[in-house]
C-alpha cells in the first residue's frame, strides 16, 4: 500500500497556523493529522471546533482527526461538519465501539480505532472487519514530542496477522515518536499510515523531512 504522511499539527505553530498549513499543502503530505484532547481521556486539553475550522479553511489536504475524548459519540456529527474526512475514536473510550463506527460510517467518514499501548490487538477480534483504519499508538496520547515504545512493532505485526486471518485490508497507522530513525522499520512491520508531529515541526527543513519520511517508507516498501 501507498505510504501516507500526516503531519500532526499539534507541534505546529500555533501563532503561525495559516503559515504551517500551507506549508503542509505545498508538500508532499497526504493528510493533515487533527488531535483533539479533553483533558479527561488524557491528562491535556489541545484544542476544539475553533482551530479545527480555522484548519479546514486553509487546509487543501484531508483530515486525520484523532479524538483524545472520552464519550466521542456527542460530538462525532459536530466534526463531521467542521470537516473530519476520517475520525479515529479510541478503543478505550468507546463503550458501544460498534455503534460508534456504525455511525462514523453514516456520517459519511473514514472509521478508525486507536489503540493505547497498554491495548492488546486481539480486542479487535470482533471490530476489524467493520474499520478502515487502525491506529497504533506508539506513546501514551496526551503529548507530543514522546519516546517511541518500541513494543509497537510486535503490536503490528500482530495486526498484521489478525487482518491476513480475517481477509482485510485496511490502513495501518502509528502515531507517536515517529521519525526518521525508525519509519523504514515501520513501513516493514505493516504501517502504512504515519504520524510525525516533533519530527516535522522541529526539523530545521520542514518540507524536507516530509519529503524525506516519504522516501524512507516508500522505499522500504517497494
Ligand atoms: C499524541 C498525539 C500525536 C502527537 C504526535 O497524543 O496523538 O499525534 O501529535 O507527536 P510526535 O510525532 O511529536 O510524537
Ligand atoms: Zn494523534
Amino acid at each position: 500500500m501507498h505510504p501516507i504522511i500526516a503531519p500532526s499539527i499539534l507541534a505546529a505553530d500555533f501563532a503561525n497556523l495559516q503559515r504551517d498549513i500551507e506549508l503542509i499543502n505545498a508538500s508532499e503530505a497526504e493528510w493533515i493529522h487533527v488531535d483533539v484532547m479533553d483533558g479527561m481521556f488524557v491528562p491535556n486539553i489541545s484544542f476544539g471546533f475553533p482551530v479545527m475550522n480555522a484548519v479546514k479553511k486553509h487546509t487543501k489536504k484531508p483530515l486525520d482527526l484523532h479524538l483524545m475524548i472520552v464519550d466521542p459519540d456527542r460530538y462525532l456529527k459536530n466534526f463531521r461538519d467542521a470537516g473530519a474526512d476520517g475520525i479515529i475514536v479510541h478503543y478505550e473510550a468507546c463503550p458501544n465501539l460498534h455503534r460508534t463506527v456504525q455511525y462514523i460510517k453514516e456520517l459519511g467518514c473514514r472509521a478508525a480505532v486507536a489503540l493505547n499501548p497498554h491495548t492488546p490487538v486481539a480486542l479487535l477480534e470482533d471490530i476489524i472487519a467493520d474499520l478502515d483504519q487502525v491506529l497504533i499508538m506508539s506513546v501514551n496520547p496526551g503529548f507530543g514530542g514522546q519516546k517511541f515504545i518500541a513494543n509497537t512493532y510486535k503490536k503490528l505485526h500482530d495486526l498484521q496477522q489478525l487482518c491476513a486471518r480475517k481477509n482485510v485490508e485496511l490502513l495501518v497507522e502509528v502515531d507517536g515518536g515517529v521519525d526518521d530513525t525508525n519509519i523504514k522499520q515501520l513501513a516493514d512491520a505493516g504501517a502504512n499510515v504515519f504520524v510525525a508531529g516533533n519530527a516535522v515541526f522541529s526539523a530545521p527543513d520542514p518540507t524536507g523531512m516530509i519529503a524525506k519520511l516519504k522516501n524512507l517508507s516508500t522505499v522500504s516498501r517497494s
